[in-house]
């Protein structure tokens, strides 16, 4: 499989963004991975030393423009250039719109929405230098499309940053940058324990889990692919195709699960 050689992963410090990048790494790209802290990346920059792909560890917050451009810039010192962009950092939230904090809607969507936003503006300078362009995919989630209260700040998020993918395809097609859109669905990570607001129920029943190791492979595999929009599993696609034909019945689901009515 022809890869491309110079990767970028935002929020490689944990979950899908490790993984991924461990996935890259056993294939030789390679790889500067973004956290708010470095020391989060150390175990990543252990473990990048067996593999054949160079690791470059890089403090940069999404929320700021100026960190990713200065990510960006650091990259390009050490490896030359850049091939594919992951803007896979982010956060979840649980919990009414009326009873979040203000900072938690600012930390949300200052993370979902303006950090995408900062990944793609800092690395597409970079990517319309190289011959054959870029890739940039964008960490989206199932429930971009779907009607979600008591999760609906997060889904908007994503929503947003779905439909960006949506039309930057457009955009960035003559300059050869390719634009995916991962709607992902649950997977195994911190992400539920990090997330900010306050859950209204237990959310016991929680929907099938897939491993971080499994999404990182898919990504892995998309290189090559370059879908415009993918859903990794079948339970998700059936997720997706219920809630367009019952919006309604989706949306009382997640009453009962994030909201705690029975
Ligand atoms: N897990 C799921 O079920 C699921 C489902 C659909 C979509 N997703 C999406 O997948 C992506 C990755 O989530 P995950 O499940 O791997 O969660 P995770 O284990 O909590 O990882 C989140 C990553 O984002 C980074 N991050 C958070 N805020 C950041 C900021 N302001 N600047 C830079 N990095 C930041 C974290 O790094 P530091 O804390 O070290 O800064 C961490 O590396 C997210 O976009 C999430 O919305 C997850």
């Amino acid at each position: 499989m022809k890869l491309p050689r110079v990767a970028l992963i935002t929020g490689a410090s944990s979950g899908i963004g490790k993984e991924t990048a461990i996935a890259l790494l056993q294939h030789g790209v390679n790889v500067a991975g973004t956290s708010r802290k470095i020391a989060s990346l150390q175990p990543l920059s252990i473990l990048a030393e067996d593999f054949p792909g160079d690791f470059l560890a890089l403090q940069a917050d999404v929320r700021s423009s100026a960190a990713m451009q200065d990510a960006v810039n650091q990259l390009l010192e050490r490896f030359g250039q850049l091939d594919f962009l992951i803007a896979n950092a982010g956060i979840g939230h649980t919990g009414g719109l009326m009873e979040a904090s203000e900072s938690d809607i600012q930390q949300l969507l200052q993370t979902n929405i303006d950090g995408v936003i900062h990944s793609v503006r800092a690395a597409v300078p970079a990517m319309r230098q190289n011959i054959d362009g870029g890739h940039i995919m964008i960490v989206s989630s199932v429930v971009a499309p779907m009607t979600l209260p008591y999760s609906a700040l997060y889904a908007a998020s994503k929503a947003a940053v779905s439909s960006l993918a949506r039309s930057l395809y457009h955009e960035l097609k003559e300059d050869r940058i390719h634009v995916s859109d991962f709607l992902l669905g649950r997977t195994e990570t911190n992400f539920i324990a990090n997330r900010l607001g306050q859950a209204r129920s237990q959310q016991a029943r929680m929907l099938p889990a897939m491993s971080a190791e499994t999404v990182g492979r898919t990504i892995l595999g998309l290189l090559e692919k370059k879908p415009r929009s993918f859903v990794a599993r079948p339970f998700d696609r059936l997720l997706l195709m219920v809630n367009r034909i019952l919006p309604d019945f989706v949306a009382r689901r997640a009453l009962r699960h994030y909201g705690g009515k029975n």
